[in-house]
């Protein structure tokens, strides 16, 4: 079986790739481009041949981001985008939760996942069995659930949201179903920095990211103490008391979009390490503080295994058609809300302190 190292860094490779080595010349070394630039160019190739696309996230590694991604974004927009699209093959440059969605929006296409194993500490922190019983509990109060969750959890939801679009998504829902009351899972800093920014009552769960509640208020303090003009964004997956002493809080489509308006010249992205790598291929009159944890999930997708991905048709994505076609209607009520504003202040998340939610 071919393993991609077969590809040679011809002239041909060299200029088809020039565009993309301009974007990451900054973070990879000449000799790791030798070996990237023949497997960019393949998978290019192979990517026409087989009608497919690359959904990617703003984690992915630069190589990969502005490399071989058609599309990239934050899970909302990777979620539009696995909505309508109309290639035949969708090739998740993410995590398996994002693969399902993509599987969830587009039963029709194939849906592949370069490995199998690239999961989430949320995701796995809550089964659609759990969900259940929380609504036994709660009768009546609508479930709003976070994309990063497994698609049996996503069945057992009313209205899906992501960070980019939380509080808007709790509002809107409250409103609709006439409450005070939403239960917001499984992410529970997430809820907790929506509950500052709402009159809702938030009902949360337990879970965490394993990447974002690593960040704590006094690495931000101590930050801000060495850099006082650096700008700090961070995302609502952090602890709030990481928001409470950070500038700006959004999901990483929102934090992009903050440094490429706003162009700061300094600014600290308290994230997934990549994400710095690739917004700073566009904003070269900023420059980035680097504190960042990585995700180890997102960190199993390769440029090898997204090649390996398209050349043998691996590792499909499937989902339950009945538990599909629930996922789909929860997702989709979501994705029809119109898109989130991005705050034209950016200290939303100093808006109101210490609001309390009730953990399950
Ligand atoms: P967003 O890209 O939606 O902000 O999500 C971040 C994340 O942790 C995805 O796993
Ligand atoms: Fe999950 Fe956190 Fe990794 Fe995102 S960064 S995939 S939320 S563990």
């Amino acid at each position: 079986m071919a393993d991609g190292s077969q590809f040679a860094f011809t002239p041909a490779v060299e200029a088809a790739t020039l565009p993309m080595w301009e974007k990451v010349k900054h973070h990879v070394t000449p000799m790791e481009w030798r070996l990237q630039a023949p497997l960019i160019a393949e998978i290019n190739r192979l990517k026409r041949e087989k009608d497919a696309v690359i959904l990617a996230h703003n984690y992915m590694t630069p190589e990969i981001f502005h490399g071989v991604g058609d599309y990239v974004g934050d899970s909302l927009g990777l979620a539009k985008e696995a909505a309508k699209s109309d290639a035949k093959i969708i090739v998740q440059a993410g995590v398996h939760f994002m693969a399902e969605t993509s599987k969830i929006l587009s039963p029709e296409k194939t849906v592949l996942i370069p490995d199998l194993l690239a999961g989430c500490s949320l995701a796995s922190s809550i089964t659609g069995a759990d969900v259940r019983l929380i609504k036994q509990r709660y009768p009546g109060i609508p479930v709003v659930t976070y994309v990063n969750t497994t698609a049996d959890v996503k069945a057992e939801t009313d209205v899906c949201c992501t960070s980019a679009n939380a509080v808007q998504v709790v509002e809107h829902v409250a409103k609709e179903w006439g409450v005070d009351r939403v239960i917001l899972i499984p992410d529970e800093f997430l809820a907790r920095n929506v509950a500052r920014q709402t009159d809702v009552k938030i009902i949360a769960w337990q879970g965490r990211c394993e990447v974002h509640e690593r960040f704590t208020a006094a690495d931000i303090l101590e930050l801000r103490e060495a850099y006082p003009n650096a700008e700090v964004l961070a995302h609502p997956e952090c602890p709030a008391e990481v928001l409470e002493v950070s500038d700006f809080a959004g999901s990483t489509a929102a934090m992009n979009d903050y440094v490429l308006q706003r162009k700061p010249k300094q600014v600290v992205l308290i994230t997934e390490c990549s994400m710095a790598d690739n917004v700073a291929a566009d904003a070269p009159d900023t420059e980035f503080l680097r504190p960042c944890n990585l995700c180890p999930h997102m960190k199993r997708i390769s440029l090898q295994n997204i090649y390996e991905a398209l050349a043998y048709d691996r590792y499909e994505v499937t989902v339950d058609p009945a538990i599909a076609e629930r996922a789909r209607l929860s997702v989709q009520r979501m994705i029809d809300l119109p898109p989130p504003l991005i705050p034209a202040r950016y200290d939303l998340v100093k808006a109101r302190h210490h609001v309390d939610v009730e953990l399950i």
